[in-house]
């Protein structure tokens, strides 16, 4: 089974994540592909309401590790359950640059969700200077090494060179990644880093990359469900 997680990040308010959600329901979506999408907080109860019935999960795109307590501006995984979400996105590498999340908080963050039960796909990847440097599977070891395999869990690899900058990993680059990470984690892997309709069935072709994480491409319903057909096996 492959799996397809649309990240909208900070686009799409309830108003316009119902409409998206509304389309997406009268879309033929490919049987045999596990299809995901990742609003914003605000717009999630939407969401989880539009899609109720459907095949189509509903993800939160960040989760804190206390059930409840002192923590302004977080959201916890009972809240996310007690809304109908199914799991949530951690540690993008957007909230590791611009919000102070660290390999710890995101261990963190995976390990409370999947005690809570949710479903979690979390983020790694390397940066341009990193990978210039040849460090690129020695920062993916680093990332990982506070994950354990669990039947909920899922790691994305997103390069973050290639995240929203049209540049692509080669699928040779994507799959090496993946292996390095296989090898100390049994789990699902999924490509992220300017997903396109036109470059995702080379890459969801690779034998490592068990689906994709998509960013730009899941805003307009065409292209996603554009790269959820080129993920049939
Ligand atoms: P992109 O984003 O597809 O727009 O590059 C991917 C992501 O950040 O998850």
């Amino acid at each position: 089974m492959s799996l397809i997680a649309g990240n909208w990040k900070m686009y799409n308010g309830p108003v316009e994540a119902g409409e998206l959600c509304r389309t997406l329901r009268k879309t033929d979506l490919p049987d045999g592909v596990e299809v995901i999408v990742c609003p914003p907080f605000v717009s999630l109860a939407e969401s989880v309401q539009v899609l109720a019935g459907t095949e189509i999960g509903v993800f939160a795109q960040n989760c804190h590790w206390e059930a409840e307590g002192a923590f302004t501006g977080e959201v916890s995984a009972p809240m996310l359950k007690e809304l109908g979400v199914y799991g949530t996105l951690v540690g993008h590498s957007e909230r590791r640059q611009w919000f102070g999340e660290t390999d710890d908080t995101v261990a963190r963050r995976v390990y409370a969700c999947l005690e809570a039960g949710l479903q979690v796909i979390a983020c790694v990847g390397e940066t341009e200077e990193q990978r210039d440097k040849g460090a690129t599977h020695a920062v993916l070891r680093r990332q990982v090494a506070g994950f354990e395999a669990d039947q909920n869990l899922v790691i994305a690899y997103e390069p973050v060179w290639a995240i929203g900058t049209g540049r692509t990993a080669t699928p040779d680059m994507a799959q090496e990644a993946h292996e390095t990470i296989k090898e100390l984690l049994d789990v699902p892997m999924l490509y992220g880093g300017s997903v396109k309709p036109d470059n995702a069935a080379e890459l969801l072709a690779q034998p490592a990359i068990d689906g994709a994480l998509v960013g730009g491409a899941s805003l307009e319903v065409d292209s996603f469900a554009a790269i959820c057909r080129a993920a049939i096996r």
